[in-house]
C-alpha cells in the first residue's frame, strides 16, 4: 500500500470512511469550475463511494487522499496514458477549500512527481490549467513544471471559451534520457 509523506501531509489510498467528507469538500463549485466536466456537480456521497471504490482498483495506487493534520484535505492523482505516449502520465488535483493557501497542493504535486518518476518510472508527467487558474498555474511553476504552451480557446467550460496553458515536467534521472 503506497503512502507518501513529508511529515507535513501525507498521500495515502483512499478509504470508504472518506465517504462524507470526500463528498462534502468536493461539493464545491469552486472546485468544479476549475476542473474538467466530468466530475459530477452536484457531488454526492454516492458519488465519492464509486470513486473511492474505482481508486481503490489501482495496483500501484496512482490517485491518492491527501491528508493535512490527519484530516482529509484534497485529492491528486496520475493518470497514465496509453500507446506511444505509456511513459507519460498526467497529473490533476484539488483541494478542499478550507484548507488552500496552506502549500497543500505544492507539496503534494512534489510527493507525487517524485513517486510517478521514481516508483512508475515515467518520464514525463504533464497537465492542462484554464488561463484563468493562477494559483494552479503557481503550484505547477513552483513544483518545477514547464510552460510548455498555450493551447488557444481549447476549453469550453461554464459557456465560455478558454485558453488553456500546458505544462509538463520531465525525470531528471539520466537513465531517461
Ligand atoms: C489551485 C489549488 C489546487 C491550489 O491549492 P493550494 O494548496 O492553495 O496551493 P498552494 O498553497 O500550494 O499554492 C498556491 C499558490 O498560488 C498563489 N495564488 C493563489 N491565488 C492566486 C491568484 N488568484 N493569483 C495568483 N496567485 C495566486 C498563492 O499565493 C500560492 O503561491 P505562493 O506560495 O507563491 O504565495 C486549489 O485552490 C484548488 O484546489 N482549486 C480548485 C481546483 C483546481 O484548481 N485544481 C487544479 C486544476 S488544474
Amino acid at each position: 500500500m503506497a503512502e507518501l509523506t513529508n511529515g507535513h501531509i501525507r498521500l495515502r489510498e483512499f478509504s470508504e470512511l472518506d465517504q462524507v467528507r470526500l463528498a462534502e469538500l468536493c461539493n464545491n463549485k469552486k472546485i468544479w469550475d476549475n476542473v474538467r466536466d466530468l466530475l459530477p456537480s452536484p457531488y454526492t456521497e454516492q458519488n465519492a463511494l464509486e470513486f473511492i471504490r474505482l481508486c481503490r482498483q489501482d495496483v500501484p495506487t496512482t490517485t491518492f487522499a491527501i491528508e493535512y493534520q490527519g484530516e482529509l484535505a484534497g485529492c491528486i492523482g496520475l493518470v497514465k496514458q496509453t500507446d506511444v505516449y505509456r511513459l507519460s502520465a498526467e497529473i490533476g488535483y484539488w483541494i478542499g477549500e478550507p484548507y488552500w493557501g496552506l502549500g497543500i497542493a505544492t507539496e503534494a504535486v512534489g510527493l507525487l512527481t517524485e513517486y510517478g518518476f521514481g516508483q512508475l518510472d515515467l518520464v514525463r508527467i504533464f497537465t492542462g490549467v484554464f488561463d484563468f487558474n493562477k494559483a494552479s498555474q503557481r503550484v505547477l511553476e513552483k513544483s518545477g513544471f514547464k510552460l510548455e504552451g498555450v493551447f488557444e480557446k481549447s476549453v469550453i467550460k461554464n459557456g465560455l471559451i478558454h485558453n488553456e496553458f500546458r505544462y509538463a515536467k520531465l525525470n531528471p534521472s539520466p537513465d531517461h534520457k
